[in-house]
């Protein structure tokens, strides 16, 4: 381990089990457990869902797919991956790069709310089942202006702590033990949540498809939703799969992990949206949205401050073995074709990173009117343009490079192992890649910036 400069050999998953379990890591995050359930709050429910399922199925499965691949035939980063096999394609993993900083410098103002709040549930700060109550609490922490920067600041601390531990050590040991108690934690959670007096409502809310509200920022919203969650666009899961060795199965990995990613997301969804009608929140509420409905269900349940420090804990975990991915993919980038010194390298984009939060943090309150987009302040500048637009564009770069330039072929022959394995979608998927997801994601591209 300590010779990762010296050694020749790169650094593989230490089983193939701890690769589906890191790669599901990566994939699972706030974004399942924060954004997904006010993004579906937010955009109509149930016509969200669904739009999400068809994305999910067309585009997220055939991306996955991609990406392990490409990872796995160049063994490289996102940018030497790209340049590996067109040389004027390096930008391409250079965009995901960007897109990976960007999202990270808000993505840990986010953890450190979630920080914050594993302290609030010891100290009993957050026992309370009344929406005003709730509500202020959460305005009052992400409105100020030192608190969320320092708790930021703790969480890029931790991210940069694992991504030195190395990839067999840190990221992998850390996604073993806590993505399944995160499962049973949320399936407890979720059970209770729906059977609250009039939590039937919300399940209503989030399953049953309201065609009227699907429009075209709808279609958007999702589609970078299902990038987001996913961790697909910016080379994550090139990186990921460049340390995957000759013999694993990665058709049925990448199948796996969008499941995986999706299960947990439906499951924060029918957490967080009964409670919403149960207790008489908003389901238009918006980023807050977790963080005030979850506390009102703890407090309906025995034991609930207990279980609000395991659950914020365990969101905390979650968090970290995704935000460890995005700073490995920019880490990975300059070691890799830069020969920085890793140790170096890591803290240096890490504080890069925390540097580009503050402001993020700052329009939550003190910055609250400065636009940068027309209506969005920093936060919801760099979400907006890294959701749906970067990530996006990766994506159908992505497509255009497997299907048109590199080849299906090679890429299937690489998917099924020189074809050793069987892989019967195999022909579903070349047409995927090469047709339907650049197809989907121009349309949706153009019909909503024009
Ligand atoms: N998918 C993670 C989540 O849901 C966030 C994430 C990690 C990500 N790596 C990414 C998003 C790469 C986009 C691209 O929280």
């Amino acid at each position: 381990m300590e010779n990762r400069n010296q050694t020749p050999e790169r650094e593989q998953w230490g089983s193939k089990i701890g690769f589906i379990l890191a790669a599901s890591g990566s994939a699972v995050g706030l974004g399942n457990l924060w954004k997904f359930p006010y993004m579906a709050g937010k955009n109509g429910g149930g016509a969200f869902v669904l739009v999400y399922f068809i994305i999910l199925f067309l585009v997220g499965f055939t991306l996955m797919l991609g990406e392990i691949v490409l990872g796995r035939h160049t063994q490289l980063n996102a940018i030497g991956a790209y340049r590996k096999i067109r040389k004027n394609w390096a930008w391409v993993g250079g965009l995901g790069v960007l897109a990976g900083f960007l999202i990270l410098s808000f993505y840990s103002v986010v953890g450190g709310w979630v920080i914050n709040y594993i302290i609030k549930s010891v100290t009993g700060g957050l026992y309370s089942s009344d929406p005003k109550v709730l509500g202020n609490i959460f305005n009052d922490l992400v409105s100020s202006t030192m608190t969320p920067i320092f708790y930021h600041a703790i969480f890029m601390v931790l991210t940069f702590i694992i991504v030195l531990g190395g990839i067999g050590g840190g990221i992998e040991k850390a996604s073993k033990i806590m993505m399944p108690a995160l499962f049973i934690m949320i399936v407890i959670i979720a059970i209770r949540s729906m059977t609250l007096p009039g939590g039937v409502e919300g399940i209503k809310y989030l399953l049953v498809p309201d065609f009227s509200k699907i429009n075209m920022d709808v279609i958007l919203n999702a589609l970078g939703q299902v990038f987001f969650s996913l961790s697909l666009g910016m080379g994550c899961m090139i990186t990921y799969g460049s340390y995957l060795n000759k013999d694993t199965n990665i058709p049925q990995s990448a199948a796996i992990i969008p499941l995986v990613d999706t299960g947990i997301a439906l499951l924060a969804g029918l957490a967080v949206l009964p409670a919403v009608f149960a207790f008489g929140f908003e389901p238009e509420a918006g980023p807050g949205l977790i963080f005030v409905t979850l506390p009102a269900v703890f407090s309906q349940m025995p034991l609930g401050g207990l279980f609000a420090f395991m659950f914020f804990l365990l969101v905390l975990f979650a968090a970290l073995t995704s935000s460890i991915s995005m700073l490995e993919v920019c880490v990975a980038y300059v070691v890799d074709e830069w020969k920085w010194n890793r140790k170096f390298t890591t803290i240096l984009i890490s504080l890069a990173i925390f540097i580009m939060g503050v402001p993020a943090s700052l329009s939550m309150g003190p910055w609250s009117h400065i636009t940068i987009l027309p209506g969005k302040g920093f936060f919801d500048t760099y979400d907006y343009i890294t959701s749906n637009i970067l990530l996006p564009l990766g994506g159908l770069l992505l497509c255009i490079f497997i299907g048109w330039i590199w080849g299906i072929d090679q890429a299937v022959k690489e998917a099924t192992n020189n074809g050793t394995l069987k892989f019967s979608l195999a022909p579903m998927w070349g047409v995927l890649i090469k047709y339907v997801g650049p197809i989907a994601i121009l349309i949706v591209f153009i019909r909503s910036f024009i």
